[in-house]
This record gives C-alpha cells, sequence and structure tokens, in this order.
C-alpha cells in the first residue's frame, strides 16, 4: 500500500470522526491529564500541541501556563481542527493559535518550551515530522508523549483489546511495541512508564542543552 493509498484511507475518517471524537476517545482522558501533569510547565511558556485534534490537551495546557502562555495546536484535519477553533471561540482561548498543516511542513513560529504528543502514533514514527518539531524546540524544552503500545505477547486479550481501540486513529501499527523510540533518541533524560496493564505508555524528556549526542532511549518501565 502506498502513502497516498493510506492517506486516502485515513483521512476520511477523521472528516467523518471530528464530531463525535470527543465522546468517542474519553476514556483516554485520564492519560492526557497525566501527560499535561507530567511536564514541568511555568506561567508564559509556549507549548506545541502535536496533533492536537479538537483541542482536547487545550484546557488542561491552557491552566497551566497561564493568561500568558500560548499553546500552538498543529493538525492537518480540517475537520478536527474546527471543532478546536470552535471550543477556542466559546471559551475565549485567547492563547490558543492553531496551524492547519501537516506536522512535517507546518510553519512553527518560533521557539517552544515544551511539546505533547497525544495519540499520535503515526506522526511520532515520522522522522520529518519531528526534524521540523525539534527545530522549533529550544535547549531544555520539555517533550512528553502518550498512547497506546503493544502489551507483552502473551497478553492476547489486551492486545486484541489495544488493537480494537486504537485502529481507527492509527494509519500503520508499525513501531506500536515502542511508539517512543524516534522521539527518545532526540532527548536526555528520558523517562518511559507503562500505564494501562502494557497497552499504554507516558514518555518525558528534555531536549538536550549540550552539544553531546543525547543518550539512547530506555526501555519502558513501571514507575
Ligand atoms: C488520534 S488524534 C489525537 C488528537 C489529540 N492529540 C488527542 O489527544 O485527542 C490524531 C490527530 O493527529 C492528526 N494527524 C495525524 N497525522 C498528522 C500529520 N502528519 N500532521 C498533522 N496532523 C496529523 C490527525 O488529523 C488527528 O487529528
Amino acid at each position: 500500500m502506498t502513502r497516498t493509498d493510506q492517506d486516502t484511507r485515513i483521512l476520511p475518517a477523521y472528516a467523518h470522526q471530528a464530531m463525535s471524537y470527543d465522546s468517542d476517545t474519553s476514556i483516554h482522558q485520564p492519560w492526557r491529564q497525566r501527560l499535561v501533569e507530567s511536564l514541568p510547565l511555568r506561567a508564559g511558556d509556549t507549548v506545541l500541541d502535536i496533533g492536537c485534534g479538537t483541542g482536547l490537551c487545550f484546557p488542561l495546557l491552557l491552566d497551566r501556563v497561564g493568561p500568558t502562555g500560548t499553546i500552538l495546536g498543529i493538525d492537518s484535519a480540517p475537520e478536527m481542527l474546527a471543532v478546536a477553533r470552535a471550543k477556542a471561540v466559546t471559551n475565549g482561548w485567547d492563547g490558543v493559535r492553531l496551524v492547519a498543516e501537516p506536522v512535517e511542513t507546518a510553519e512553527i513560529p518560533g521557539m517552544a518550551d515544551a511539546a505533547v504528543f497525544c495519540a499520535v502514533h503515526d506522526i511520532l514514527q515520522s522522522p520529518a515530522a519531528l526534524d521540523n518539531v525539534f527545530a522549533h524546540l529550544r535547549p531544555g524544552a520539555w517533550v512528553a508523549a502518550t498512547g497506546g503500545k503493544w502489551p507483552a505477547a502473551w497478553q492476547v486479550p489486551l492486545t486484541l483489546f489495544v488493537r480494537s481501540l486504537h485502529a481507527p486513529y492509527v494509519r500503520d501499527f508499525r513501531g506500536f511495541d515502542r511508539p517512543w523510540r524516534l522521539l527518545a533518541n532526540r532527548l536526555e533524560d528520558v523517562r518511559v512508564s507503562e500505564v494501562a496493564f502494557g497497552g499504554g505508555y507516558l514518555a518525558l524528556g528534555r531536549v538536550t542543552t549540550t552539544a553531546e549526542p543525547p543518550r539512547s532511549a530506555q526501555p519502558a518501565r513501571r514507575w
């Protein structure tokens, strides 16, 4: 299957899912909260929400960066961003900016203090997307990611459940054993914890502040 075939298969799904996305994925909300709580954000920070979808992380992030902070949401699905934009207008989220482009080519203004990758497996497998994001993170910026992963091989029923839970939102399950792998290669002090009995993960690290290459990613472990 070519990339173009895959895109036409997955992108209309987001078009149809946009209106019901928040209720369809409410089971993931505790992980969004843990993701944002894991970031040591400060008032006034700028945070990139990579593949922000309908903006479910926005209120959590805005609580942390305050009225002087900025959330830059990037997403290529216009229908998902339309929902995010409507929420921003309705709730008066003046600190939210939206970029309607693929992460790989999005014009990202300035240098951000942090980035979140929430339930965006396909983006995490895209070196071009990570190149663009990391070119706009300051040294020492914090990066957090969460999403599904394959549990241990013997957990067959859980594996089937994880697959059905994530199939509507994952274009390609390659890399689903360690979805944070490419991200972790670009970060230092990476901590990865398995959640949901191994069917999910939380990863946190910092953009390197030195010229030294970051240490390679640690395997998943429980905190
Ligand atoms: C499963 S949703 C996650 C949305 C949100 N982060 C959340 O926590 O609910 C994945 C989102 O990533 C977006 N996406 C996938 N690949 C993308 C890419 N290459 N560039 C920009 N957005 C992308 C999709 O349009 C979709 O809105």
